[in-house]
């Protein structure tokens, strides 16, 4: 492989996993040859229309940014489940092969997960593993609530186990006007570890005509070259 993979995971589903990939995927995009992937979408009938890559296609309009959904399911189940309901096992073998030959031929290639880092994809593989095959790098995303010091914990944990890098991680819909817990818990976290790039991208309308138009991104504690280019961020509120 010769391009760097990125995989895209979170604390949990919902916690902002694809407005982090659509964001790094068109900071990256400046000067890199970027693939956007959705390996394994649940929940959708026509991924192009209704899945992550919709907001994918809106958000990096305009761009050069090659984006794919790999397996789509219908049901909002984990993928392994899905997959089992639908009659239709995923080849987890031959989603590693596209993702290998979309690392070929970009610079970077950005795989966003489904769930979190332990969710099942088939009876023998979870995310961690899929991350595992394609010598990721893992970028976690977390919400800036109450009970994101535990899940950003487990979420840590669980990669280490796993052999898994932690390059970023991303705090998003931070509020403009943070309260005690949301400074807090990004205090917390930098204290915690210090050697972690944060990013924090501020809560945004997303609206179309240009979803990640005015999303606020800022950068805490060690740069990193995926938040090298944007504004740093110190006072985290
Ligand atoms: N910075 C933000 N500003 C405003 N809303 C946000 C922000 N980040 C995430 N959200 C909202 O949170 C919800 C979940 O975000 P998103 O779809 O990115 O999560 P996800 O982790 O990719 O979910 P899934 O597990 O379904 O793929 C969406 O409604 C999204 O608009
Ligand atoms: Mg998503």
């Amino acid at each position: 492989m010769s391009g760097r993979v990125l995989f895209v995971t979170g604390t949990d589903t919902g916690v902002g996993k694809t407005v982090a990939a659509a964001w790094l995927a068109r900071s990256l995009a400046r000067d890199a040859r970027v693939a956007l992937v959705k390996p394994f979408q649940t929940g959708v009938a026509d991924p192009a229309r209704d899945g992550d890559e919709a907001f994918y296609r809106a958000a990096l309009r305009g761009t050069p940014v090659t984006i794919r959904t790999l397996v789509s399911l219908p049901e909002p189940l984990a993928p392994s489940i899905a997959a089992a309901r639908a009659g239709a096992p995923i080849d987890v073998a031959a989603a590693i092969d596209e993702c290998r030959a979309l690392a070929r031929d970009h610079d970077v290639l950005l795989a966003e997960g489904a769930g979190g880092l332990l969710v099942p994809i088939d009876g023998a593989t979870d995310m961690a593993d899929f991350a595992a095959a394609l010598d990721a790098s893992l970028v976690v995303v977390a919400r800036p609530s109450l009970g994101t010091l535990n899940h950003v914990a487990l979420t840590l944990e669980a990669a280490e186990r796993r052999g898994l890098a932690v390059e970023l991680l991303v705090i998003s819909a931070y509020p403009k006007r943070a309260g005690v817990v949301e400074r807090e818990n990004l205090r917390f976290l930098r204290s915690r570890r210090p050697d972690l790039p944060v990013v924090t991208l501020a809560e945004a309308p997303l609206a179309p005509p240009d979803p990640l138009a005015g999303l606020d991104a800022r950068a805490h504690g060690p740069a990193s070259p995926l938040s090298g280019a944007i504004a740093r961020g110190e006072s985290s509120g």
